[in-house]
């Protein structure tokens, strides 16, 4: 290496055996997260039952002799896998399985989320940036912040980009325009059926968006862009991966690199009180990013209709919480 090259990003990944890890994995070596000037050391968290198989994905990640690869290692135990990472990926979660209730999920995966969120306030760096992917994501990510003390609530987030993309992707088809055309769509409240998908700001080539696609379709709109995720299970018979694992990577680039000048994205971030969502929610905002920050867009108009949707969803979000109120540890507050 000469004197000019960067030093390793550190970037660990849970559930690093999993579909949506098989897509996110590949892409990251070959530079689609940082850029292929930037070395990346990766450290995948794998359940001790799946191990044999993340070694089998850490062979293929060698096997492509990517130039960026700095490091690479297989971990079950958290504070191993977490230690001094820069990025954070939580992708792993317990899915649904027979005769379990909605309440038993999201208990099982809080206690996923609290002892992560543990591991990585104790080892992780001090900058570090933590993207929730595994569901119920609003909540996990509650959770994890909340069992985080040291670090502060806005370096966590929760991934509503695949609902955005989905989003921006069914306008662009409608209108018969390029996804680029498609600005100031917004994801409001819970990865969840209960989620707004609001296109009342967006635009497509500048023009609002109501006038390519009718006001009529919004019904229609809302309904496919909750309902994406379960379509595509019971199209293709297993959940959404590759689409997930792009739309982690476009959250965390955005995160990073910020977005352009004057447009926004979705993300699941703490609440400060806008928009009256309750303080310490775990919520969907349209955000602004610069440098690894993020900064919820006020003021945009909401009709009564509109804060109908967006109160059922944060009412949603209230149940999830008191559901695991006993591993939230602290109120989680945005204090950047
Ligand atoms: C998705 O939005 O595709 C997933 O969150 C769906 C799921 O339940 O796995």
């Amino acid at each position: 290496m000469d004197d000019k090259a960067k030093l390793p990003v550190t970037i660990a990944i849970s559930g690093a055996a999993g579909q949506i890890s098989y897509s996110l994995l590949f892409r990251l070596i070959v530079g689609d997260l940082l850029g292929l000037d930037q070395p990346i050391i990766l450290r995948l968290l794998e359940v001790p039952q799946v191990i044999g198989q993340l070694e089998g994905v850490a062979m293929e990640l060698e096997d492509f002799a990517s130039p960026i690869l700095a490091g690479l290692s297989c971990h079950s135990d958290p504070l191993e896998a977490f230690k001094d990472a820069d990025l954070v990926f939580l992708v792993g979660a317990r899915a649904r399985g027979p005769g379990m209730e909605r309440a038993d999920l999201l208990e099982v995966n809080a206690e996923i989320f609290a002892e992560q969120g543990w591991a990585i306030n104790a080892v992780a760096k001090r900058s570090v940036r933590v993207l929730v992917v595994g569901n119920p994501v609003n909540t996990n990510t509650l959770i994890a912040i909340s069992n985080a003390p040291d670090l502060d609530a806005s370096q966590f987030s929760g991934m509503t980009r695949l609902d955005h993309n989905r989003a921006v992707g069914l306008l662009a088809r409608t209108c018969e325009k390029p996804s680029t055309a498609v600005e100031g769509v917004i994801i409001w409240g819970n990865h969840s059926t209960s989620q707004y998908p609001d296109f009342h700001h967006a635009t497509i080539d500048g023009c609002p968006v109501v006038a390519c696609v009718g006001q009529e379709f919004e019904a229609s709109f809302i309904e496919i862009v909750r309902r994406r995720g379960a379509e595509v299970i019971r199209v293709r018979g297993k959940s959404s991966a590759a689409s997930g694992a792009h739309a982690a990577l476009c959250q965390m680039r955005d995160w990073l690199k910020g977005t352009p000048k004057g447009s926004w994205t979705s993300m699941a971030v703490v609440s400060d009180g806008s928009y009256g969502i309750t303080p310490g929610l775990v919520f969907s905002f349209p955000v602004e990013t610069h440098d690894g920050h993020w900064r919820i867009i006020e003021g945009l108009a909401l009709d009564a209709a509109s804060e109908a949707l967006i109160k059922a969803s944060e009412a949603e979000l209230l149940q999830e919480r008191d559901l695991v109120g006993h591993l939230i540890t602290r109120p989680p507050a945005h204090h950047a």
